[in-house]
């Protein structure tokens, strides 16, 4: 949109666009957000301008628009001056609270055949100039990506994953190492035994965002992995289910951790929906759900919507299942597919880690 013109009215400045809507900016609002030098630091980027502890006088004196700077000018009469570009003034023409950029995009998958273009990428590709882009579209898109002929070592799939940002801390460490072998195993996901469909880190209030595995040595049989669009389940059911679609957009359900020493419980509702209704995290998981409950008429309704939901979950045909062989790099969208893992015998070592979803978020805005 471009501005056509603007008018200094009582309670703002009103700007009339080239499409012959208009946009109202209250005065406080527009000198709360003046990006001029003083007003908004030119390196942090953070506000300096505090309209609160002195409030300032807000009468106008005169609004000058600056087409060759692109910025409207705004003196008020207790000398002050404040700059707003065009650009923060298009992208704030109607009243808006900010997203999340992870899921726009998307291409919900109900079926791996609904995935037109593969998500893989070579590990010469992704370590090139725009392979991360590449590989964060991917992402953004269908959930999750692979990068393939990758070293099969620890220390190349750290380098990869510290090219997205840097590795996330857990209960289980950072970037780690580990094997079906263990003694004293501290979750299934180190263990032969199959785990069904969930998402990680129900336990904790900020799930990790982003989750990469990289089998780095296979003497095995099984222990094949499944992806299913937890996304696509939600749109599903908020059309053919939406009463149960709404129950678990509603109800906190507790997740918990437990090991000698360390008790962590979060609470979540398995659908978090947004201001517009969308759906912006999927949390799911059946082995970590804490003993909650509601009154009995409501614990009907949730066992049954959360059946609903489980049971598609399970559905075969909603996943993607492949072997994670050495050389191939999975990472996946933890706020919106969910896994699960077939039993094995035999021995695999595997290593990876998780990203903060502010991070991916981060890394997709910003290359
Ligand atoms: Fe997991």
């Amino acid at each position: 949109m471009i501005i056509k013109s603007i008018e200094s009215l009582s309670d703002g400045l009103n700007i009339l666009w080239n499409d012959n809507s208009s946009s109202c900016f209250p005065w406080l609002w527009l000198r709360d957000h003046s990006e001029s030098q003083v007003d908004l630091h030119p390196d942090t980027k953070q506000r300096q301008i505090n309209v609160f502890s002195n409030p300032p006088n807000n009468s106008v004196a005169t609004v000058l628009l600056d087409r060759i700077s692109k910025n409207i000018l705004i003196k008020w009469e207790d000398e002050s001056e404040s700059t707003l570009s065009f650009d923060l003034l298009q992208s704030t023409s109607e009243p808006n609270l900010p997203q999340s950029n992870a899921m726009n995009s998307s291409s919900c998958w109900s079926d791996p055949s609904e995935i037109k273009i593969f998500p893989e990428i070579t590990y010469q590709g992704f370590m090139s100039d725009g392979g991360i882009k590449i590989w964060l579209n991917h992402i953004q898109r269908v959930g999750f990506a692979l990068v393939i002929e990758t070293p099969e070592t620890s220390d190349a799939t750290k380098e990869l994953m510290e090219r997205m940002a840097y590795i996330r801390n857990s209960i289980f460490g950072g970037f780690s190492v580990w094997d079906n072998k263990l003694e004293n195993p501290d979750d299934t996901a180190f263990t032969s035994l199959a785990i069904e469909p969930h998402t990680d880190g129900t336990y904790v209030h900020d799930a990790p965002g982003l989750q990469t595995l990289h089998c780095i040595n296979r003497d095995s049989i099984g222990g094949e992995n499944q992806l299913i669009d937890g996304l696509a389940i939600a749109e599903k059911m908020r059309h053919e289910n939406p009463d149960a679609f709404n129950i678990l957009c509603n109800v906190n359900i507790p997740g918990r951790y437990i090991k000698p020493g360390t008790y962590l419980e979060a609470h979540r509702p398995l659908f978090r929906v947004n201001n517009n209704g969308d759906v912006i995290q999927v949390s799911f998981n059946n082995h970590d759900r804490a003993p909650f409950r509601l009154k009995n008429d409501q614990m009907v309704k949730f066992y049954a919507a959360y059946k609903i939901f489980h049971n598609l979950a399970n559905d075969s045909s909603r996943q993607f299942e492949f072997m994670l062989n050495p050389g191939k790099v999975l990472t996946f969208d933890n706020w919106r597919l969910l896994h699960a893992r077939s039993s094995l015998t035999g021995y695999r070592q595997l290593c990876g880690g998780y990203h903060n979803r502010e991070d991916f978020e981060s890394k997709l805005r910003s290359v």
